[in-house]
């Protein structure tokens, strides 16, 4: 079904290359079924046009361009949280467009629910709360419980043309949207959540709210394989790209996959709780509440974007007595990186490893995260693994001292290096009374003492 005058066109959804006939395999990436329906532009033309005067055509010198600014940057909203307001690079740009991202039931319209708290608690910003999928009362009873300003208005409806002219009609100054994929222009024929209609609507409210200086934050489902649902086009079109993702210890991260207005290295752990999300200021305390003493485990001070966090690291090594099939398995590392460190074993070291099979584990690191100085703890732990020993009388270490953690790379020629930032490693563990990398001197690897 195409509306006269607009043409068919298949676009892939992992790709976006576009092809005028459906097929079940994609030229470009050879991926199945990623093909559906959109329209070409003639399509779009329909539904471009909106109820607000968009922003006339500007030219300006660059000298009066930046005269203009020195006038001053135009303020941000402010939160109620100062953790909130360093995460977003001072607070939360007027007209951005944010999507927030994340898995169903991770926290995502409670999450939003909270932000708007916090800014209308701070300056009472005039606020707006789209919801596509639950009921006007469902999102009132919610937001009580999570104590937010009466003032918040609710908008139930899944319809783009009436949000259009309640945020023309309103200017409010945020607005969330929750969700994206439940939401269907009237003027096109493709179903809510397909590529077509959420790339138009994502375009049409981008100049609205660009316009009206409207902040506004989408919030976008993620499938179970990682992608944002709809096209990837839409990572592309808004300014910001928030993810919210589970990490072990029931805690969720929050960060930044793109920010137009701030840094991406920031990072926030929350945790859910009666009262909403919490943020948790030192996620590595949640780790040493159940550190262990033990053959083939080391912990690690690792360093995700702004936060360090303690990670503890399993090994266990075990001979294969059948001389087939060695195992060399990992959890929370790549086969690559684990085949690696064993040849830098054999050959720096002169571990006998190849008889044995090994499994390495790691807890504590947030899901797609890595850091390069993890290497040390690995490399410890197979040794304390092998050598059939706690790590402190592998390296004979002074137990009296605190606990060991150790960071640093490993490089393919048989080298330790110290780890990046590490000032900020021996701080966070001399805070949480851990022994920063006793008995490691960066240089040869051959030249550490193993007892
Ligand atoms: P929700 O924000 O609805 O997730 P999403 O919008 O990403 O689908 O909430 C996720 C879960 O959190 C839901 O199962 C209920 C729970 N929850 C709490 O435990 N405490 C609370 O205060 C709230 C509001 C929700
Ligand atoms: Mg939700």
């Amino acid at each position: 079904m195409s509306k006269k005058g607009s043409k068919i066109q298949y676009i892939c959804t992992n790709c976006q290359h576009t092809s005028t006939q459906w097929q079940g395999k994609c030229q470009q990436c050879n991926e199945w079924n990623t093909l559906v329906e959109s329209t070409t532009a003639s399509g779009l033309t329909t539904t471009a046009k909106t109820n607000v005067q968009l922003r006339a055509s500007e030219q300006a010198t660059l000298a009066d361009t930046l005269k203009n600014l020195d006038e001053g940057p135009i303020a941000r909203h402010q939160f109620h949280s100062e953790q909130l307001n360093d995460f977003f690079s001072g607070g939360l740009a007027p007209d951005s467009i944010t999507l927030l991202a994340g898995e169903p039931g991770l926290g995502k319209s409670t999450l939003s629910l909270q932000l708007l708290k916090s800014l209308i608690i701070n300056t009472n910003t005039s606020s707006l709360y789209i919801t596509a999928e639950e009921s006007l009362s469902e999102v009132a009873r919610r937001a009580h419980r999570l104590k937010v300003p009466e003032t918040l208005t609710i908008l139930q409806t899944q319809q783009f043309e009436i949000i259009e002219k309640e945020l023309v009609s309103k200017k409010p100054s945020v607005v969330i949207l929750d969700s994206i994929q439940t939401v269907y222009s009237r003027s096109m024929d493709s179903a809510p959540g397909s590529v077509a209609q959420v790339t138009n609507i994502v375009t049409q409210l981008m100049a609205i709210c660009k316009t009206l200086g409207i902040a506004l934050i989408i919030i976008g489902h993620v499938t179970k394989e990682g992608a944002i649902a709809g096209p990837r086009t839409l990572e592309h079109l808004v300014d910001t790209v928030l993810m919210l993702e589970r990490t072990q210890h029931d805690l969720l991260t929050l960060s930044f996959s793109k920010n137009r207005f701030g840094t991406t290295e920031h990072i926030l752990f929350l945790k859910m709780q009666e009262g909403g999300l919490v943020i948790i200021t030192d996620p590595s305390l949640l780790l040493l509440e159940n550190l262990e003493d033990g053959v083939g485990i080391t912990y690690s001070i690792v360093r995700i974007k702004n936060q360090n966090i303690v990670v503890e690291v399993q090994a266990l090594t075990s001979k294969n007595f059948s001389g087939t099939g060695f195992q060399r398995q990992g959890i929370g590392i790549t086969s690559a990186k684990l085949n690696s460190l064993i040849a830098i074993l054999k050959k720096y070291l002169g571990l006998e490893l190849d008889s044995f099979d090994i499994y390495v584990t790691l807890q504590g690191l947030p899901k797609g995260s890595w850091d390069e100085s993890l290497d040390l703890a690995i490399l410890l732990s197979i040794i304390s693994s092998y050598k059939n020993a706690p790590i402190e009388d592998v390296l004979k270490i002074t137990k009296t001292k605190g606990r060991p953690v150790f960071s640093g790379r490993i490089t393919l020629s048989g080298t330790i290096r110290t780890a990046t930032a590490e000032i900020t490693r021996k701080k966070t563990a001399s805070t949480l009374k851990l022994q920063y990398n006793p008995a490691i001197q960066a240089g040869q690897l051959s030249l550490l003492q193993i007892y």
